[in-house]
């Protein structure tokens, strides 16, 4: 068992030595480029923990127009820069980080309501996902992401007067 454990050890450290090494001399680590296969790889199984705490946690909020309407405000004031109005995330033609900025909004975006509110209050360490739990209440975050549902339900940018331009 403990020879197992040895030889994953050195797996990994043999990865991690690899994935550093082929970044340090390529002297690439450009946001705008996307890596090679052994860092896309690790780096999404990595990061996929960051999404799995919280899932059966419901919102205990519901979408009424008042809480429609603080949600939006509060995404448009946090979330437009990097996930875009309309909440699709990254386009090509804007600013990049890698890893890309996800859209919220795909109607097969599995992430439970749950989910999000924990990676909201958390972020993600290590990417530009930041964590909102000193700027947004509890209870605002929940709104967020009601306005997120929104926002996928309608399968569009809706129309109406919006609090920011971007
Ligand atoms: C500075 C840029 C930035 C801001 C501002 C930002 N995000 Fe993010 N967000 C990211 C990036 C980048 C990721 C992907 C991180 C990763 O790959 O693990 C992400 C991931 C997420 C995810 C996980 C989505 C998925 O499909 O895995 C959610 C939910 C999310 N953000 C919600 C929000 C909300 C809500 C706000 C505003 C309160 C916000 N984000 C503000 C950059 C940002």
């Amino acid at each position: 068992m403990k020879k197992a454990y040895a030889g994953l050890g050195l797996v990994l450290v043999v990865m991690v030595l690899v994935f550093a090494l082929g970044s340090f001399f390529r002297e690439n680590w450009a946001a705008s480029q996307t890596p090679g296969v052994l860092e896309r790889f690790l780096v999404r199984w990595v990061l996929s923990s960051a999404r799995q705490t919280g899932a059966e946690i419901k919102n205990p909020l519901l979408p009424t127009e008042e809480n429609l309407r603080e949600g939006r405000e509060f995404y448009e004031q946090q979330c437009v820069f990097c996930h875009g109005l309309d909440g699709r995330g990254q386009r090509p033609d804007g600013i990049q980080f890698y890893p890309p900025v996800p859209s919220l909004v795909e109607r097969d975006n599995e992430l439970t309501d749950g989910q999000r509110h924990f990676i909201v209050s958390n972020g993600i360490r290590y990417t530009a996902m930041p964590s909102f739990v000193k700027v947004l209440a509890p209870e605002q975050i929940w709104k967020v992401i009601l306005w997120l549902r929104h926002l996928s339900d309608q399968g569009q940018f809706p129309a109406g007067p919006r609090t920011s331009e971007k």
